[in-house]
């Protein structure tokens, strides 16, 4: 099993250049098959949840052509079946993506129901939701979501919760129904806008998007386009609270500053100092972090996906801290780890009472899932001494390159395999 060993207190310094958005990319992808002329996505991330979804794609007949590991052309006109295994949602979610993508190209599509996750239940009823009201039978049988439709009539659908996936997968559903479809209480993400800019260029007539009230004009078919994934704001925040936890001074380039505001606001509240540019943001660690409080709140609030890595850095400052998830009901699996370095984080419900120490020890530790994995190697890099983060199979599915982009920033990290690679980087490290 693949490890990440740190050789930590080493404040990071440098520049970083931020990949693609993961949650982004996974809805163009899906977007794509909409249409059987060529679509060139490119700045998609190369990571393994991608690089799963792009298979899932091609298993029910789509060509894909890798232009590079960055880019690649999609031709959906061979499409020969709707039915998307489990053998590909078990490995991501957003495979969901799919039945709206599909539904909306050939009114029918059969995705294996995707399971719940290590942050919590996960359920889909407003994607249901929102394909009924389109007029699409649902049913779910031996594990598999089937839907169809004689025609997709466009309705006026009210989100009972504020749902990322629910608002994207719905109007890849709309996109070519017949009439107008009003999504309220839409998610407002960026990657929610992403994919109704791309929607747009293929043809598509979308307003709104970036707000909570998106409205949908069917249109008769969908044309191919050439699209670039807008930068990862979740990995983006990842590198600047490394800087503010390691004290460093790091140069986060390809981002989209507003797209950070909340993470920007909450790193100046904890005494960095901020300098934003047109397309980078530089983040400079203070000596003392300051105690602050923070819930996670759909955007534009503070993102749930940003949770683990402010409290990893929360847990370093002076004084208490409480971080509320407001999101998902169980995100703090963490915390045992961290408390293993040294800590000191009480969960009651879904708020951590957080009491500053002045440093972690290095540890062994492992990662629950993809953003508490990422945490903990921050803490890693902040700690005292080495600390081995075990499954790191889940951070790859969301970071590019992601040890590689840490050296480049100075921080002593390998990906090893065995206790003998891991000696080795002990001795060489020390
Ligand atoms: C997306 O998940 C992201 N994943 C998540 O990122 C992110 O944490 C989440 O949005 C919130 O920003 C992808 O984009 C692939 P939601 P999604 O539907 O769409 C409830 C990461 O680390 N809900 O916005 O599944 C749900 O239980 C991942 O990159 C329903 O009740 O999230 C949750 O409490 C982790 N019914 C809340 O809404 C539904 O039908 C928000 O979930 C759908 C959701």
């Amino acid at each position: 099993m693949e490890q990440y060993i740190i050789k930590g207190g080493i404040p990071l310094t440098g520049d970083v250049d931020i990949s693609g958005a993961k949650n982004a990319a996974l809805a163009l992808v899906a977007a794509a098959i909409m249409t059987d002329d060529k679509v060139v996505i490119d700045n998609l991330p190369d990571v393994r949840d991608i690089n799963v979804l792009i298979q899932a794609i091609e298993g029910i007949g789509a060509r894909v052509v890798r232009r590079d590991a960055n880019c690649v052309e999609i031709d959906s006109s061979t499409i020969s079946s709707v039915r998307v295994d489990y053998e590909y949602i078990k490995k991501i979610r957003a495979s969901y993506y799919l039945l709206g993508a599909l539904l909306g190209k050939y009114h029918k599509a059969e995705v294996a129901l995707p399971g719940g996750c290590n942050i919590g239940s996960r359920p889909i009823d407003q994607h249901i939701k929102g394909f009924k009201a389109l007029g699409a039978e649902v049913e779910i049988d031996h594990g598999m979501i089937m839907t169809e439709a004689k025609e997709l009539i466009g309705n006026h659908i009210y989100m009972d919760v504020v749902s990322v996936g629910a608002t994207i997968n719905v109007m890849l559903a709309a996109a070519m129904a017949e009439g107008k479809t009003i999504i309220e209480n839409a998610a407002k993400e960026p990657h929610v806008v992403d994919v109704a800019n791309m929607l747009n260029s293929m043809g598509a007539n979308i307003k709104g998007a970036g707000t909570d009230v998106i409205r949908i004009r069917g249109v008769e078919k969908l044309h191919g386009t050439e699209y670039s994934v807008i930068p990862d704001q979740i990995e983006a925040g990842t590198f600047m609270f490394a800087a503010a936890a390691t004290r460093g001074n790091v140069l986060v380039k390809n981002v989209i500053p507003k797209h950070l505001e909340a993470i920007t606001a909450k790193l100046l509240e904890i005494g960095c100092c901020i300098e934003e540019y047109d397309d980078a943001v530089r983040v400079i660690g203070p000596e003392e972090l300051k105690a602050t409080h923070v819930k996670t709140l759909p955007y534009p609030g503070f993102p749930t996906d940003m949770q683990p890595q402010i409290a990893v850095t929360l847990a370093l400052s002076t004084g208490t801290s409480v971080v509320t998830e407001s999101i998902f009901e169980n995100r703090f699996k963490y915390v045992d780890e961290l408390t293993r370095m040294g800590a000191n984080i009480k969960v009651e419900g879904n708020s951590a009472f957080i009491v500053g120490v002045e440093k972690y020890m290095g540890a062994e530790v492992s990662a629950p899932d993809l953003r508490a994995g990422a945490a903990l190697v921050i803490a890693g890099l902040a700690a005292e001494g080495f600390t081995t983060v075990d499954d790191i199979v889940y951070i790859q599915r969301g970071y590019e390159k992601f040890e590689e982009k840490l050296r480049g920033l100075g921080a002593r990290i390998e990906k090893v395999s065995s206790e003998h690679d891991a000696q080795k980087f002990r001795l060489k490290a020390v």
